[in-house]
């Protein structure tokens, strides 16, 4: 039942077994699986991923390349590349609605691009070369009721906010006669411009120099706060994430290793995966340590903890048992056989 609404928001009320009612979270993934069927293999990329984002939460989904973060994005819209793609198992519930079971109509009418946005990680290769960037704005809020005038306004706001001004002849220019950065933020623009609840951003600054991606990070942090949006922030990189999320979840290979507060998670790190990341990040001196190894081959992923063959810590139970995400303080969740010993829960 719906019992409350605002422009941009609505609140799902259900009820449980016992009939008490509670406030569900706007998105709750359940058991994804996702895989890709190609010529060399399947390639098994999300195992059975669970995660949770409340309404105003910045979540970063953290790993390294190849773990699964863009395609998690991906499924969250229902827009996995197919036939390669399939969904195997799994439930995406946003605003309380399975979005794998809506028909493709109601998902473009009422999700994609307009409650959940995506924020792409190459704002060159998803902008439209052929028209100005005004056309694209405006084409954004073409559904949305409002006279040309009004469009306009809302369009020229949001850029100054974004410190674009439109004065400048901005809206008439097209993608390849602006920066980096500028076109960057122009994506976020659009991606705020149908007041979304949730926001998906993947990689959003990485190709950004250091001083523009510190801009984006700023300007992300406040709008977060003033339009309580949610934004799932994909990055490979643990510092973005300690600089904007409220939660972290890292993800290896396919799987999710361990999710916590942001104060949390840098302050009692317990996944050795997560404990590799946090080494890695550049020191007083700006040096940077190497992790070792790589990613596994998503084909043949390793039986049982698919991080065994990196980790110093790995022994027999860890190469024939995945382990099982336990939660070793409130909202700290790790999915590790040690943790699970030492927290008493095996032998
Ligand atoms: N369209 C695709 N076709 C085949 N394999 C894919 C496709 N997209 C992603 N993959 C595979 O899925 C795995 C996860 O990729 P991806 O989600 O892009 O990871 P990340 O964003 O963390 O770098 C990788 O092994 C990648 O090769
Ligand atoms: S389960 Fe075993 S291999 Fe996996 S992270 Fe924990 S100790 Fe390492
Ligand atoms: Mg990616």
């Amino acid at each position: 039942m719906v019992f409350a609404t605002s422009s941009t928001r609505v609140f799902v009320c259900r009820e449980n077994r016992a009939g008490e009612q509670f406030l569900t979270k706007l998105l709750e993934v359940s058991d994804l699986t996702v895989n890709f069927n190609t010529e060399r293999g399947t390639i098994y990329a999300l195992d059975r991923i669970n995660l949770a984002l409340d309404t105003g939460e910045v979540l970063a989904l953290v790993g390294e390349s190849g773990s699964g973060k863009t395609t998690l994005g991906r499924a969250i819209l229902n827009i996995i590349p197919s036939p390669a793609g399939e969904i195997k198992e799994g439930r995406i519930l946003f605003q309380g609605k399975n979005i794998l079971e809506m028909e493709e109509s109601e998902c473009n009418l009422l999700v994609r691009g307009k409650t959940i946005t995506l924020i792409p990680q190459d704002p060159f290769g998803s902008a439209n070369p052929l028209f100005t960037i005004g056309t694209q704005l405006k084409d954004l809020l073409k559904a949305s009721g409002l006279h040309e005038k009004e469009m306009k306004e809302r369009i020229t706001t949001l850029l100054s906010q974004l410190q674009l001004p439109a004065d400048t002849g901005l809206l008439r220019k097209y993608p390849h006669e602006l920066s980096g950065g500028q076109l960057q933020r122009v994506m976020i623009a659009a991606s705020l411009l149908p007041n979304p609840s949730l926001i998906i951003a993947d990689e959003p600054t990485t190709s950004l120099d250091v001083t523009v991606e510190a801009q984006i990070l700023l300007l992300l942090r406040r709008l977060v706060k003033e339009r309580q949006v949610s934004v799932l922030y994909i990055t490979h990189n643990l510092a973005v994430a300690s600089q904007v999320s409220h939660r972290i979840t890292v993800l290896y290979a396919g799987q999710v290793m361990e999710s916590a507060p942001t104060n949390l998670f840098f302050k009692k790190t317990a996944h050795p995966y997560s404990k590799k990341l946090l080494q890695c990040l550049p020191n007083s001196k700006g040096e940077i340590r190497d992790i070792g190894g790589s990613v596994p081959s998503l084909i043949h992923p390793p039986e049982g903890c698919r991080f065994h063959p990196r980790c110093e810590e790995a022994h027999t139970r860890c190469r024939q048992e995945k382990p099982k995400m336990i939660e070793l303080e409130l909202g700290h969740w790790v999915s590790c056989h040690d943790q699970t010993r030492k927290k008493g829960r095996e032998p």
